[in-house]
């Protein structure tokens, strides 16, 4: 069975203290009520992780980050590296978003030497891709999502790909209320566990845990989920409320 995931993408929102207060509540809630089915990420920005480690302790919810540096250590002022992620406790780390693909100019090559570096600091990959509105209308977006995993992941060593989560995010689907229609989405994963399966066998394929992202809530998360490859979901604006994040999880 593959793992099932539901990672909470809290962007660049909450202060410290509203962060902690959030963490606190989805994990007491989780404490009281325990996931059965998907593991739960939150996935906040550095200057939480830290805190929010602290008030994960001995709870079952993983922590991540929203991007780390493409250097290991150094004079890169303002950078985040991956093992200061791995340092404060985090687990996760999310790579190539399309925010981080759009605002700051990230390619593939870039974010592959991100992966490279996160899986060297032991943190597991949440990878995103996902192509954009003009794309799907000009009927192009298997060719833009096999392009981003071809050269963000498939240079990978077998036993290092193994430890990728992908994201597809439909970058149109992103904060607009549109989601994908579950079959949109299962047509995109079912072809990129094919591309994986082409790269790395069957084996691989089969165990590598597939994330939709793109304006999901407690309202579309049960029918996403329930398609045969869509793993669990990257949530951004809904994993700022509590009932809504816990909601979705328990929608696996
Ligand atoms: P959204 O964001 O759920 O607000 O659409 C998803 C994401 O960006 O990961």
């Amino acid at each position: 069975m593959r793992k099932k995931i539901v990672a909470g993408n809290w962007k660049m929102n909450m202060n410290i203290s509203e962060g902690l207060a959030l963490a606190g509540s989805i994990n007491k809630y989780f404490l009281d009520n325990p996931s059965k089915r998907a593991e739960a990420v939150l996935c906040t920005p550095f200057i939480h992780l830290a805190g929010v480690a602290e008030t994960l302790k001995n709870s079952k919810l993983s922590l991540g980050a929203q991007n780390c540096a493409s250097e290991p250590s150094g004079a890169f002022t303002g950078e985040v590296s991956c093992d200061m992620i791995k340092s404060t406790g985090a687990q996760y780390v999310i790579i190539g978003h399309s925010e981080r693909r759009t605002y700051f100019n990230e390619d593939d090559k870039l974010l592959n030497k991100k992966t490279l570096l996160a899986l060297k600091s032991g943190l597991t990959v949440i990878f995103c891709c996902g192509e954009v509105l003009p794309e799907r209308e000009q009927n192009i977006y298997f060719q833009v999502v096999k392009k981003q995993l071809e050269v963000g992941l498939f240079n990978l060593q077998p036993e290092d790909f193994a430890k990728i989560v992908i994201a597809y995010e439909p970058v149109w689907a992103i904060g607009t209320g549109l989601t994908a229609s579950p079959e949109q989405a299962q047509e995109m994963h079912s072809y990129i566990r094919s591309l994986i399966r082409e790269r790395y066998g069957k084996e691989i394929a089969d165990q590598t845990t597939i994330l939709y992202g793109g304006s999901c809530k407690p309202s579309n998360a049960s029918e996403i989920f329930a398609m045969p490859d869509v793993d669990g979901g990257l949530i951004g604006g809904a994993s700022l409320k509590k009932d809504d994040f816990c909601a979705i999880v328990n929608a696996v």
